[in-house]
């Protein structure tokens, strides 16, 4: 079975998240010592090293490792009071741009054979690490301190709408609550009930009890030995001490009543979706006819040089090869430069090709326009090429004969857009992320001619 993943996350700093993921995970244990519990933290202070640590043996591996995919046995430590803790790392900010989808680190876990219970403490911020944690959690408890924190919490409900995430997994905890304080007026009697009322108010879940403001617990981060004392050892005589063994005993109980994990649910998921996209792609190349579209020679399934070519609605789409477009190109755009002496310009038009898009237009019946677009979209140039009659008293020009020859197979408006494939593996363009770049070009090209139609 899965973990059950528990995200500890909150955007406002100094709630006390990282205080209250450590010692969670030293009162789950306690309470079920046959139970793995693992740790690690998003957060930079190494407060989940300085408190799990047994002497100074160096780390195998850090949480770095961990986001680069290395396998989870081979980072994670058996720490003190048997809680295994994945050491923390500096060097996580290099690994913003490859968290950019949240999912990497759900499929990560979910492929790191890990079971029992995981504990994961994120930093005051929604930045890619917290949304990675929030997408992979079972449950998301958000320690609140005041009403600040609690409106703050909204982002994070933002979040799972957005990601379609279930919201029923976030928990309100209100923190560092000060008992002392008693309201004399009002329907509250202290601030815990004032938080839990707001909270309930806006529609937000809570966890039962709180966590109480502790001189005893600020006191357990300040010592000569530089450790992190957890509160079951150095602080059972406080209240915080029961209120986090009661919020131990519902994690537990939450888990065990949790059949069907989150990263369960994620990797079916993500099956289906790769299914889906294989899918997608083998029927995208099941309507290519494997034929140059210019000059009717069948093609290899595999192995093309060609440029990719398909109308404004994807209904017309097929290859042309590398050649055939060149020539086509040079005899009609750039004027008869065919033969040996312009190979040189050949190729550089083929290299350039591979950062461009061509577009072809005819506007109107008589005018064939050929566009080169770059790759965000833009025109970069456009010749227009007459289709009727004769061409500086020529025959017309290959290229318009090629586009009379498609043009009943396209609609009034319509236009052909063509993108060379990488050298020897043309097919690819249909594979899922090439095929959405050029769908995506298709778009922007659709919109800049339509408006360039009405300017
Ligand atoms: N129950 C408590 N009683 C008193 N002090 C506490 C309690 N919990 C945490 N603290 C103290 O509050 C401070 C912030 O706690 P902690 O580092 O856990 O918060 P955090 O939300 O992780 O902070 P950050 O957002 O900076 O990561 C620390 O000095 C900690 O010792
Ligand atoms: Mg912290």
């Amino acid at each position: 079975m899965q973990p059950y993943v528990v995200t500890i996350a909150s955007e406002k700093g100094g709630v006390g998240k990282t205080t209250l993921a450590t010692n969670l995970a030293i009162y789950l244990k306690a309470l079920r010592e046959d139970l793995a519990v693992t740790l690690f933290s998003f957060d930079n202070h190494f407060s989940v090293d300085q408190m799990f640590r047994i002497g100074s043996e160096k780390p195998r591996g850090t949480v770095f490792d961990l986001l680069l995919g290395r396998p989870l046995p081979e980072l994670v430590a058996t720490g003190e009071f048997g809680v295994q803790y994945i050491p923390s790392s500096l060097r996580l900010p290099e690994l913003r741009p490859r968290l950019r989808d949240p999912s990497l680190l759900a499929s990560l876990l979910g492929r790191s054979g890990l079971g029992g219970i995981l504990i994961i403490d994120t930093r005051p911020d929604l930045d890619e690490f917290t949304a990675n944690a929030l997408f992979a959690a079972d449950r998301v408890i958000v320690p609140v301190k005041d009403t600040p924190s609690l409106e703050n919490t909204r982002r994070l409900y933002r979040f799972f709408e957005h990601h379609d995430l279930p919201k029923q997994a976030l928990r309100i905890l209100p923190c560092l609550v000060d008992s002392r304080i008693r309201y004399q007026d009002g329907p509250f009697e202290n601030p815990y009930q004032l938080l839990k009322a707001y909270a309930l108010n806006r529609g937000y879940r809570c966890m039962e009890g709180f966590i109480a403001k502790s001189p005893k617990v600020e006191s357990l981060n300040t010592n000569p030995e530089g450790k992190v004392y957890p509160v079951l050892t150095h602080g059972r005589g406080t209240e915080v001490h029961l209120q986090l063994a009661h919020l131990a005993r519902q994690v537990i109980l939450d888990a065990d009543a949790c059949e069907d994990r989150r990263l369960d649910s994620w990797l079916r998921q993500e099956q289906d979706e790769i299914r889906r996209r294989q899918l997608e792609h083998r029927q995208r190349l099941e309507r290519v006819a494997f034929r140059c579209l210019a000059c009717g020679k069948a093609l290899p399934t595999a192995g093309l040089e060609a440029f990719y070519l398909e109308n404004s609605d994807g209904r017309l789409a097929g290859f042309v090869e590398s050649p055939c477009l060149t020539d086509l190109v040079f005899s009609s755009v750039y004027r008869n430069r065919q033969g040996d002496a312009d190979s040189g310009l050949r190729d550089m038009f083929l290299e350039s090709a591979l950062r461009s898009y061509f577009v072809l237009s005819g506007p109107e019946p008589d005018r064939l326009v050929f566009h080169r677009f770059d790759e965000d979209g833009r025109i970069l140039s456009s010749k227009t090429l007459t289709t009727g009659g004769g061409f500086f008293g020529r025959s017309r020009p290959p290229l318009t004969q090629f586009w009379e020859r498609l043009r009943d197979r396209l609609g009034d408006d319509d236009f052909l857009l063509l993108r060379r494939g990488v050298p020897g593996q043309a097919e690819d363009l249909l594979a899922n992320r090439p095929y959405r770049d050029f769908c995506r070009t298709r778009q922007l090209v659709s919109m800049q001619l339509s408006s360039r139609a009405h300017d």
